[in-house]
């Protein structure tokens, strides 16, 4: 079966290499084999490939997987050949507390991941995908889907009322302001692009900022939110925005720290973080439990993932070059 490789390292996207592999494997005793139809594209995969997080030579990249199950295993009872799956970000983090253990067990970088036809894995490895989403739709969720939702209903408990901030219109923020609205909640959205400020209007975003036009957007959010501040920022820009995220966010209000567009550290004001009573909180995607939680969510609220653009597997490294000249909105998929 085909498969995409890193290649020379350090990993390009000019050395990702298109390669047939073994078939996968008749599954054993608590393992599925799934038949991979898509997946789709996070700045994660995007560091793995080109050698921003150094991953192994001959590396299957992609954390997010999803298809049909072809074959299941003795004492397989979850699952039956022809469901429709999605995988987990850390398989083997199943509930309760998160891992110490880091990226070593995440498929598309400390293990092999999902760029490939087919793959044999035990069935805590997936979930069931909601129930009538593409394969292209259900791979958005493993992990931008999932850290959008534990940003606002794990680690926080946003409610209708509350008061969401959005940064950009990637795959998270997209999933982040599409959960907040299903909360009943008012969404501020920030973007570089007044026409992606518009299609965020369009997904229900009810305050709109460009932060490429307006530098203090901490500033203007507090404004728009009469002085009060959000409830939640959902940051996914990291040491460069956070200091605009603490002016935005009210006294006691909570940030999800996610990402790391703008770095990997830098100078932060803690002392207004303090001042404001706020609460910083870093967080790594969110368990299996959580996903079942994520996907029942969807399934009652017929949340739709936005997808601007899909790819063939043999063109990943395309695909990757869209994501960098910040062409998407939303998610990028691969179908395979
Ligand atoms: N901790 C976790 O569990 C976790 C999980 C998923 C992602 N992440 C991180 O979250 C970040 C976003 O990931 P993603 O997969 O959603 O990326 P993505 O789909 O590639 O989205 C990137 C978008 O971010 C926006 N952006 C870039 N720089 C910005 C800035 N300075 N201020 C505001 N927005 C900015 C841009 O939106 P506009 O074009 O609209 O300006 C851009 O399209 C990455 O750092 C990623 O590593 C972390």
């Amino acid at each position: 079966m085909k498969a995409i490789r890193t290649g020379a390292q350090p990993s390009s996207l000019d050395t990702l290499e298109y390669v047939d592999i073994d078939e996968a494997p008749a599954p054993g005793p608590g393992e599925i084999t799934v038949r991979l139809k898509a997946s789709s594209l996070n700045f994660h995969d995007f560091a793995v490939v080109v050698g921003m997080i150094p991953a192994a030579k001959g590396r299957i990249p992609m954390s997010d997987g999803a298809g049909e199950v072809t074959a299941v295993g003795e004492g397989v009872t979850e699952y039956a050949v022809g469901d429709h799956v999605v995988s987990t970000f850390f398989p083997s983090w199943l509930d309760g507390a998160p891992p110490t253990t880091a990226f070593t067990g995440v498929p598309g970088d400390g293990i092999d991941g999902y760029a490939r036809e087919a793959i044999t894995a035990p069935t805590t490895w997936f979930t069931k995908a909601p129930k009538g989403y593409s394969a292209a739709q259900a791979a958005t969720l493993t992990c931008a889907g999932l850290t959008a939702w534990r940003a606002l209903f794990v680690d926080n408990s946003i409610k209708p009322g509350d008061i969401v901030l959005t940064q950009g219109s990637g795959g998270v923020s997209v999933f982040a302001l599409q959960f907040a609205k299903m909360a009943g909640a008012t969404v501020i959205s920030t973007s570089s692009s007044g026409e992606k400020l518009d299609r965020l209007k369009d997904l229900g975003a009810d305050h709109l900022i460009n932060y490429k036009e307006t530098e203090a957007w901490g500033a203007k959010a507090l404004e728009l939110t009469g002085g009060r501040g959000v409830d939640c920022v959902v940051e996914i820009g990291g040491p460069g925005t956070l200091d605009q995220s603490i002016i935005a966010t009210r006294v006691g209000g909570h940030i999800a720290l996610i990402g790391v567009l703008t770095g990997m550290a830098g100078n932060v004001s803690t002392a207004m973080l303090m001042g404001k009573n706020q609460r910083l909180q870093g967080l790594t995607v969110g368990s299996r439990a959580q996903q079942l939680d994520m996907i029942a969510a969807i399934e009652a609220n017929g949340i739709a993932p936005v997808i601007s653009d899909h790819f063939p597997l043999q063109d990943l490294a395309a695909a990757f070059a869209h994501q960098a000249a910040n062409k998407h909105f939303g998610k990028i998929c691969v179908d395979i």
